[in-house]
């Protein structure tokens, strides 16, 4: 077993100042072989953590070091490229501490090499730069109005896609097995499982994703995990844990149903339903029915977190919210989940 973390050559766009503004890892490695970071040491990695930008003679020296490796294509490659090119080589998986160490976390999220929670992001959002992601790559947002009118007066448009600190992740991973109808909807750090669907309402944000076969039709926030064989409903809500208040970390069990608008702020169990419409935070005061439809108790709904085959409603006349057995446990549609 290997005691390094990953190791990874990546190419990116820097600033006018030299500093990073994004990096592609084509080939992030987990766990890789003493025989690449031993091919690092050739040039200049001396142990931890470390972000190498690599010269024309540090690739060639690289591309030998690393013999015949797939690596070693991949510098190859890129040795009489003009676009700075990295060597990023972890350790062990310390918060990180370099924009390059922050995207090849994102990279190792999005390539299904670790699940969301599996990898340390403390700390990575000042180390993202806000950055105008457009049809010519990403550009400094202070150098954005210059670009603008270079492009111009060549005649071109130079067109702006987003601005953000993320990218979104098709432009840098597409996981096999998956269909993204709108790709802007899902940030690089997302963990989309095989088999996955998601559709143009769906989002999905960074350290947060699918764990297999799954329709995804509303919103999955960051940090939130989705079992197999789930499904959400157009517009729903998963309640991240970002800002404002709930550190309950929201995942959903496998089979579940999220139905149109609903929205949870407790995790799930496996084989749960959320009747459409219907938002339970965790402090919503909630009916627990038996098989008579009798209520038995109320109780608040964290108390209900992570429990299997539940039923949540609003009663359509009372408006009180209550929690019955789900003796129905979703099948997902075999026709619509067929990526080939
Ligand atoms: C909550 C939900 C799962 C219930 O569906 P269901 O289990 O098929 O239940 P039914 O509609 O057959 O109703 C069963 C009984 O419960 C009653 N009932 C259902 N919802 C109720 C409510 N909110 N309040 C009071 N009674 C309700 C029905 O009237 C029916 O009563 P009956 O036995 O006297 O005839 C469903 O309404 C729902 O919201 N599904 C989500 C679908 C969805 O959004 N999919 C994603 C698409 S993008």
């Amino acid at each position: 077993m290997s005691k390094y973390f990953s190791f990874a050559i990546g190419v990116g766009t820097q600033n006018a100042n030299g500093e990073w503004l994004e990096v592609f890892y084509p080939q992030p490695t987990l766990k890789p072989g003493a025989e690449l970071v031993e091919a690092a040491k050739e040039v200049g990695y001396s142990g931890g953590n470390q972000a190498i930008e690599l010269d024309g003679g540090a690739r060639s020296a690289l591309a030998g070091a690393l013999g015949e490796t797939e690596q070693a294509g991949l510098v190859r490659d890129l040795i009489s490229s003009k676009r700075p090119v990295v060597l990023t080589v972890l350790a062990s998986d310390e918060p990180p501490s370099s924009t390059p160490e922050a995207y090849l976390k994102l990279h190792l999220l999005s390539h299904r090499l670790v699940k969301p929670h599996g990898v340390d992001l403390s700390g990575i959002f000042p180390l993202l730069p806000n950055v105008a992601w457009t049809n010519l790559g990403a550009i400094d947002l202070a150098e954005l109005p210059r670009r603008q009118l270079e492009a111009r007066a060549k005649g071109k448009l130079l067109s702006v896609n987003s601005v953000d600190k993320f990218p979104r992740m098709t432009d840098y991973v597409v996981p096999s097995g998956v269909r993204i109808a709108h790709t802007a909807r899902v940030r690089l750090g997302a963990y989309i499982g095989e088999g996955t669907t998601i559709m143009h309402e769906g989002f999905v944000n960074f350290n947060a994703g699918t764990a297999g076969k799954s329709m995804i039709e509303g919103r999955i926030s960051a940090g939130v995990f989705i079992g197999e064989g789930s499904d959400l409903g157009g517009g729903c809500s998963t309640m991240g844990t970002l800002s404002g208040g709930g550190d309950i970390v929201i995942a959903v069990g496998k089979n579940c149903l999220l139905g149109a608008n609903a929205g949870i702020g407790i995790p799930l169990g496996d084989r749960c339903t959320v009747e459409s419409g219907l938002y339970i935070t965790a402090g919503t005061k909630v009916e627990m029915l038996d098989s008579s439809g009798q209520i038995v108790e109320t109780i608040k709904a964290r108390e209900l977190a992570g429990k299997p085959d539940l039923l949540f409603r609003r009663h359509s006349t009372r408006g009180a919210v209550q929690c019955l057995t789900n003796k129905t446990a979703i099948e997902l549609n075999e026709e619509l989940h067929a990526h080939n």
